[in-house]
């Protein structure tokens, strides 16, 4: 009786927390950037992350968007390059990862374009309007838990 009256709301707690985890990593796992997903999937998963991924740890990760934000122009440039110096993909494995088409490689440039623009303002609208909440608990005497 006692036993069975304890793990009906312990059950029920471990429900909620399993929820709380899956909406917490969610939004961080699957890219709200429609227009990223898209191209990643068409350029980089097709032409670079063969061997730019975190299984080639020496190697720049382009599975990841903050990568090919930060290094953009290196990464424009040498997949333009038409010198074998820098090229990638690299010459001699191009049947294997196809060299990147120039249009895609403009619709990539108008996709970081919009990002440029979108860091440039919300940002900064995003600071000024904080609220001034206090988020240490020990800052409040009055919570019960005290
Ligand atoms: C067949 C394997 C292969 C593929 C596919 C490939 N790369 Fe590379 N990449 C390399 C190797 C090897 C190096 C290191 C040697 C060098 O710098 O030339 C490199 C270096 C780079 C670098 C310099 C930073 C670093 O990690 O050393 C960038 C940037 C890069 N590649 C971008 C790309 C992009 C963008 C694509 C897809 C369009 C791509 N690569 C596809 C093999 C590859």
């Amino acid at each position: 009786m006692l036993l069975s009256s304890c793990i009906l709301p312990g059950d029920k707690s471990i429900l909620t927390f399993k929820e709380t985890i899956t909406t917490i990593v969610n939004p961080i796992e699957e890219d709200k950037d429609k227009v990223y997903t898209s191209l990643q999937k068409r350029i980089f998963t097709v032409s670079c992350t063969g061997c730019h991924s975190p299984k080639k740890p020496k190697r720049m990760d382009l599975t990841k968007k903050e990568n090919i934000i930060e290094n953009f122009q290196d990464i424009v440039d040498r997949m333009r390059d038409s010198s074998g110096v820098d090229t990638m993909p690299p010459f001699e494995d191009q049947n294997i990862f196809p060299a990147v088409k120039e249009e895609l490689i403009l619709e990539l440039e108008e996709w970081k374009k919009s990002i440029d623009e979108q860091s440039t303002q919300p940002d900064q609208i995003e600071t000024e309007t904080k609220p001034e909440t206090p988020s240490n608990p020990t800052e409040n005497p009055d919570e019960p838990w005290l």
